[in-house]
């Protein structure tokens, strides 16, 4: 027989072992499973936020003995309805479960709930690497249950079903967005006979909730290299179903036998890229929609070839109803995904010409507090395979961040604010509200950033006479 293998000397919590010693007092199996159990066996042992306990009886009243036994005050939230009970210790959240037996009904995700053991407990979960159970029961503290292998699936890196995938996706079809997170995340493999039933049940994603969609979106967007999860979501089918936007940009069609990129994976490479340098979520959503208007802006011209006209301006204004259909933030966040969607092709520009300060001066108006990330975008975009022009490319945008420097430093325009205000000019010309105020400002601006005057009170005040005097306007004697 083989030997067991035993993590007891992993389970640093304090309150495992009190789990434990309350279980063998109420008479109650209990394990230790899911996320903790796997991570920690595969020494990714990021701080868990969440701990999964499952006992074979009652998960609520196990959880209410050990939350008493902690402080008498301990909160417990109950979610009756679903038969667990939770509670936080020391920034950890324990969350209790009986061991149960589920089935689901073809229209929903709610399961039907009966008790079980916990063998049937650990086949209803979705994968054998999430099935593994450290028993807490003092005689068998640390103890390793698994009896769907998920220990070599751990060990060859693989993704798989503890039962029929058919069944386990049908049970709960976001699973199929878990499987492709999972691989991304751990960069593991989805086994064949379970790959192939999310292709043939991709369409059953629909009765999941777009906010879970989203989650595992984030997750396979924060993961290091998201290529492996947005490639196996475009191959099983799920991709266009999810984000279509973003499955339409794969192709590459040929007139006159001049093709154009496939923007698919130029888009996952710049993404890719972009993982190297940013953990910022939203400036990664920024790199997988930065081309997202291109197949509706694409145009074919014997004399240009193929042009995308436009699409930053258009992809700026698709952004609102992508995240609004997968209930993505439509807050500052999106806000500054839409601006960097917009502003994506603006230092690659610059740096094709010649970096002149009012272009500089403009960029920084526009880019504000976000410029950084703005060129790290532009950076991460630059994906052609002509090694020199990548060279020249990254050698220009040094020169950019260098001007960029400079020219904040000596004009403080990231975070443009008017010298001279509307109320000075009212005052100063003896002016009700009017049309000419809006002028004048419009000018001193304009001035600043094409570097006529510089950004201080005495160069805008001087500026704001003259101009004032072009329009008719006399100071009024004060
Ligand atoms: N689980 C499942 N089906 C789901 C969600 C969860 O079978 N749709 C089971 C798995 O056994 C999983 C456990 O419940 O390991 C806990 O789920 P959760 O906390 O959502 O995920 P973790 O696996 O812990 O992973 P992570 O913390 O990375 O999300």
């Amino acid at each position: 027989m083989p030997e067991t293998l035993n993590l007891k000397s992993h389970l640093n919590h304090p309150t495992f072992a009190l789990i434990g010693s309350i279980s063998d007092a109420e008479g109650l199996e209990t394990y230790v499973i899911g996320g903790f159990v796997r991570d920690l066996l595969m020494y990714r042992h990021k701080d868990h936020s969440d701990i999964d306990i499952v006992t074979v009886g009652s998960g609520i009243h196990l959880a209410k003995k050990v939350a008493l036994a902690i402080h008498p005050k301990l909160k417990v939230t109950v979610f009756k309805n679903f038969g667990t009970a939770m509670f936080r210790d020391q920034d950890v959240e324990f969350e209790f479960v009986g061991t149960r037996k589920e089935s689901y009904r073809l229209d929903s995700r709610k399961p039907i709930v009966e008790d079980g053991t916990l063998v049937d407990d650990q086949n209803r979960r979705d994968f054998t690497i999430n099935t593994l159970a450290i028993s807490l029961n003092k005689d068998r503290y640390g103890e390793v249950t698994d009896p769907f292998n998920g220990m070599d699936d751990l060990e060859s890196k693989l993704i798989r079903t503890p039962l029929d995938p058919e069944i386990t996706f049908s049970d709960d079809p976001l699973r199929m967005m878990r499987a492709i997170r999972f691989a991304s995340q751990l960069g593991f493999k989805i086994e064949e006979d379970t790959f192939s039933a999310i292709s043939r049940q991709a369409e059953r994603i629909s009765i999941v909730s777009k906010e879970r969609i989203s989650e595992e979106l984030n997750k396979i967007i924060l993961s290091d290299m998201p290529s492996i999860g947005f490639k196996l979501l475009e191959t099983c089918g799920l991709l266009k179903i999810i984000l279509p936007e973003i499955q339409n940009l794969k192709g590459r069609e040929s007139i006159n036998g001049i093709y154009h990129k496939d923007n698919f994976y130029h888009t996952l490479e710049v993404l890719d890229r972009i993982c190297v340098n940013t953990d910022n979520l939203w400036l990664r959503w920024s790199a997988l929609l930065h081309d997202v208007a291109k197949p509706v802006t694409k145009r074919f011209s014997p004399a240009l070839g193929w042009t995308f006209h436009a699409h930053n301006f258009v992809g700026e204004k698709m952004v609102p109803k992508l995240f609004d259909r997968l209930k993505l933030p439509l807050n500052e966040k999106m806000k500054f995904v839409q601006k960097m969607v917009l502003l994506h092709m603006r230092p690659i520009v610059l740096s094709e010409e010649e970096v002149t300060d009012s272009a500089v001066r403009r960029l920084l108006f526009d880019a504000g507090d976000d410029i950084d990330d703005l060129m790290t975008l532009c950076e991460a975009d630059i994906t052609s395979k002509n090694e020199e022009k990548v060279i020249r490319f990254l050698a220009n945008f040094q020169l950019v961040r260098e001007k960029l420097k400079e020219i904040e430093e000596k004009d403080a325009v990231r975070n443009f604010q008017p010298p001279v205000t509307g109320e000075m000019i009212m005052e100063t010309f003896g002016l009700q509200p009017c049309k000419e105020i809006g002028l004048i400002k419009s000018a001193i601006k304009e001035a600043i950033l094409e570097g006529e005057i510089h950004n201080n009170y005495d160069e805008a005040f001087g500026f704001m006479l003259g101009k004032g005097k072009e329009l008719g306007l006399n100071p009024v004697k004060g």
